[in-house]
C-alpha cells in the first residue's frame, strides 16, 4: 500500500483526504485546526496531526500531498522533500520562480517526486482535445481561447487571481502547444478586492499560435470554458460539464463520455508514480515554468508592455 499524508484539509484539501481514501492511499492527516484533525481522523480512521513536523517524524509515509495556502507550499514542501517523502503540491507550487527553482532542486537531491496540482490535464474533455491535436485529427491547432470566470473564493487570501487561477490555463496552454510561450502580453486589474481580481492575458506561441485567457473574480457565475481553432475545425470544451463540441465544416460532433472526477484520475497518477519509482505526467519543471509565466503576467500588466521570454523553452 501507497502511504501518503495531506497537509491542509480546507475547502480543497478535503477532497484529496475523501479521494485518497477511496484509492486506499490515506496515511494521515494534518491540518492547524484541531477541529478538522479531529472531524477526519475520526472520519477515515487515520492518525491526525495539527504539526507537519510531527506527522513527518512519527509516519512511515510514502508521500504527501500539500492543500495549504499557497504562500506555505514552498516551506512546507521543502521539508516533506528534505524527509524523503514524494510530493504532489496544489497550484500554484510557489508563489516565485526563485523558490520553484530551489524546490526542483530539493526534489533532485532527495531524488524524489515533486509533482503540482494542474488538475485540469486529468479532465476527460482536455485528454480528449489532447489526442485530437496529437492525431492531427483537425490539422494544426492554431488559437486557443480560455475563459475561467467566477466569483472569489473567499478562502483564497494570500495571492491574486493570476497566480490562484490563471495558472491552470496557463499550464494547459503549455500542454496543448506541447512548448512554452515565447512571449506574454497582459491588462491586470481590480475592481472588487485587493489583489488583482481580473486578468486579459496573450500568449505568444511559435509561428503565430496564439491562447487568449480572460479570468476574473467578478462574473457572478461559474464559467469554464475553452475553444481551440484548427486548420479545419474548433473544438469547443466545457470543463464543468466535461462536454466537447467538435465543430468541421460538415457538422457538429458531440462525443458521448463518461463524466469522471479529475482529482480522482490526479490522485491516482501521483499514487502510481510513487509505486512505479516513475516520473509524474506533471513534474516541478511545469510549476516552475508556470510560475514563471504568471510573473511575467504580472510584469506585463504593471508595465503595459509585452514581456518576452527568451530562454525558458
Ligand atoms: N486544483 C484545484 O482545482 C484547487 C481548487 C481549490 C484550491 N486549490 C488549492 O488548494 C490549496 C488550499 O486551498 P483551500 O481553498 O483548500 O484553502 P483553505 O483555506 O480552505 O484550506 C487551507 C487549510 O490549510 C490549513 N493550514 C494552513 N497552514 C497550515 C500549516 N502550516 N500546517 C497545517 N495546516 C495548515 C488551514 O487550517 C486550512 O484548513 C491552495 O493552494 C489552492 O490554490 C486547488
Amino acid at each position: 500500500m501507497v502511504r501518503i499524508g495531506v497537509v491542509g484539509t480546507g475547502g480543497w484539501g478535503k477532497n484529496h483526504v475523501r479521494v485518497l481514501n477511496e484509492l486506499d492511499s490515506l496515511g494521515a492527516v494534518c491540518d492547524m485546526d484541531s477541529s478538522k484533525v479531529e472531524m477526519y481522523s475520526k472520519k477515515y480512521r487515520v492518525p491526525g496531526y495539527t504539526n507537519f513536523d510531527e506527522m513527518l517524524s512519527k509516519e512511515e509515509l510514502d508521500g504527501v500531498t500539500i492543500c495549504t495556502p499557497a504562500t506555505t507550499h514552498f516551506a512546507l514542501a521543502s521539508k516533506s522533500l528534505s524527509a524523503g517523502l514524494n510530493t504532489f503540491v496544489e497550484k500554484p507550487m510557489t508563489v516565485s520562480s526563485e523558490e520553484a527553482r530551489k524546490l526542483i532542486q530539493i526534489a533532485n537531491d532527495s531524488k524524489k517526486i515533486l509533482t503540482v496540482g494542474f488538475i485540469e490535464r486529468f479532465n476527460p474533455a482536455i485528454t480528449e482535445l489532447k489526442s485530437i491535436i496529437d492525431q492531427g485529427r483537425l490539422g494544426d491547432l492554431i488559437l486557443l481561447e480560455f475563459h475561467r470566470e467566477n466569483r472569489r473564493s473567499n478562502t483564497i487570501t494570500d495571492v491574486g487571481i493570476v497566480k490562484d487561477a490563471s495558472v491552470h490555463d496557463i499550464d494547459t496552454a503549455r500542454w496543448l502547444f506541447g512548448e512554452e510561450p515565447d512571449f506574454v502580453f497582459a491588462r491586470v486589474g481590480s475592481v472588487k478586492s485587493e489583489r488583482e481580481d481580473f486578468a486579459a492575458i496573450l500568449l505568444g506561441f511559435s509561428g503565430e499560435k496564439t491562447a487568449f485567457l480572460t479570468t476574473n473574480w467578478v462574473t457572478p457565475n461559474r464559467v469554464r470554458t475553452l475553444s481551440a481553432v484548427f486548420e479545419n475545425g474548433v473544438v469547443e470544451v466545457d470543463f464543468v460539464t466535461q462536454q466537447t463540441k467538435i465543430h468541421q465544416q460538415d457538422g457538429t460532433h458531440i462525443p458521448t463520455r463518461q463524466v469522471q472526477e479529475p482529482l480522482m484520475l490526479e490522485l491516482r497518477e501521483f499514487v502510481s508514480a510513487i509505486r512505479d519509482k516513475r516520473q509524474p505526467l506533471i513534474t516541478g519543471r511545469d510549476g516552475l515554468m508556470v510560475t514563471q509565466i504568471a510573473e511575467a503576467v504580472l510584469a506585463s500588466g504593471s508595465s503595459g508592455t509585452p514581456i518576452f521570454l527568451g530562454g525558458s523553452r
